[in-house]
């Protein structure tokens, strides 16, 4: 099947809808996403209707107002509107959850060997807090193989696994993971699912009930393009009495919407903005714009491995609209040497994650719909210029 064309000229002939500063070359949307203007608007617009009457904003405009974008999210990821609370990112979702759950000493918790950091720091806090083993199940890269991720995790699943925290996209090496099988197989054990999906929405096509997880974190403000601080959590009905967001407020006792819909005074601007979001992506072709980033990114990896002689780290079952491609450099892989060759993106302008995987140093780029082939061109010759500086 063909995917659809995207309605809209995309590439350099829309960039006049973002903030960017074109001087400089943005391949790495992945990071942190970028709201485009009209979605600034629009949260522009509601932080003005709170300044107008602060109370009666608070009071009467907010809870509604957050439900209903709720609901519009919800029609998007696949999930019921009264099961989704909003979280300021991943990390904090993440957090709300582990940090609700009661555990034993003993208790293990089962991550990926490519989790991400900081939510791999929640798990060693609360194992040192509780006596908790962690259980890596090891993903095998370059070239994972789905069937070989489902046999890891499956092999660290124990009659002691109290919890299984599984990356739907990984952040470092950007695998998409065959996560409905891994999901199915912790449940099939017994084992509760959270599921960090902190890249997922709008990268990927997401039926959250379909998944079937016990929870699901994702964030709004990298690939759907709200707002910064636009995140969710994803709870099923019967959990959702346990789970308490990290400031407890006055919804204590009252249930999980009227816990995690007022958790002090904040301004609730990006959480009210994912409506713009959803409608902006909706009309750069929705589904089709993440055919096309996706294809786009496979393309510039080709690019970029082709200009390098190198590889591309994962196949397209695998991979979404961000890849990862060898650096060409001899000796040991190690952070340092990672951060020295992006230091040289910087200086030339650009950024792009490089991290130490393995024996080599690998690169992550990112395809958005103001991507065009031409950037990655731009990217291999940022590359090999400091290369051939040998400054990495
Ligand atoms: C898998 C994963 N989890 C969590 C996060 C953290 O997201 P945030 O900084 O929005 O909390 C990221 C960020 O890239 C990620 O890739």
């Amino acid at each position: 099947m063909t995917a659809a064309t995207p309605p809209v000229p995309l590439g350099a002939a829309i960039r006049h809808e973002w903030l960017l500063d074109w001087s400089k070359l943005t391949v790495n949307h992945g990071a942190y996403g970028a709201a485009p203007k009209v979605v600034l608007d629009a949260q522009e617009s509601w932080r003005r209707r709170m300044e107008e009457q602060p109370s009666l904003f608070m009071r009467l405009t907010l809870p509604p107002a957050l439900r209903k974008a709720a609901d519009s999210l919800g029609r998007f990821i696949g999930a019921d509107g009264r099961d989704l609370v909003f979280v300021d990112n991943a990390t904090s979702g993440c957090n709300a959850v582990l940090r609700s759950l009661d555990f034993a000493p003993g208790d293990e918790v089962l991550v990926l060997s490519h989790a991400y950091g900081a939510v791999r720091n929640t798990v060693r806090y609360l194992a040192q807090r509780h006596g908790l083993k962690i259980v890596e199940a090891t993903i095998s890269f370059p070239q994972p193989d789905a069937d070989e991720i489902v046999a890891a995790v499956g092999a660290a699943l124990s009659e002691r696994t109290r919890i299984a925290v599984l990356d739907h996209v990984t952040s470092a090496s950007a695998l998409v993971m065959p996560i409905a099988r891994l999901v199915a197989l912790c449940r099939a054990a017994g084992v509760p699912v959270l599921v960090d999906g902190a890249h997922a929405p709008a990268l990927v096509d997401l039926d959250v009930r379909a998944l079937d997880a016990d929870w699901y974190v994702g964030n709004c403000h990298k690939w759907l393009m709200a707002p910064k601080g636009c995140a969710f959590l994803w709870t099923r009905p019967e959990h959702q009495a346990a789970i308490h967001p990290l400031t407890i407020s006055h919804g204590f006792g009252r249930g999980y919407i009227e816990e995690f819909d007022w958790t002090g005074t904040r301004d609730p601007s990006a959480f009210l903005a994912v409506e713009a979001a959803l409608a902006f992506h909706e009309t750069l072709g929705g589904a089709a714009l993440r055919a096309r980033n996706n294809a786009l990114a496979e393309g510039g990896a080709d690019i970029l491995a082709t200009a390098l002689g190198t590889e591309i780290g994962a196949g397209s079952a695998l991979s979404a609209a961000m890849r990862l491609v060898r650096l060409p450099v001899p000796g040991p892989a190690s952070p340092d040497r990672a951060l020295a060759a992006r230091r040289q993106l910087e200086i030339r302008g650009c950024d792009a994650p490089v991290s130490a995987i393995g024996d080599g140093l690998w690169l992550r780029l990112s395809a958005q719909a103001y991507n065009e082939e031409a950037d990655y061109e731009q990217l291999a010759a940022f590359v090999q210029a400091f290369l051939a500086e040998d400054i990495v």
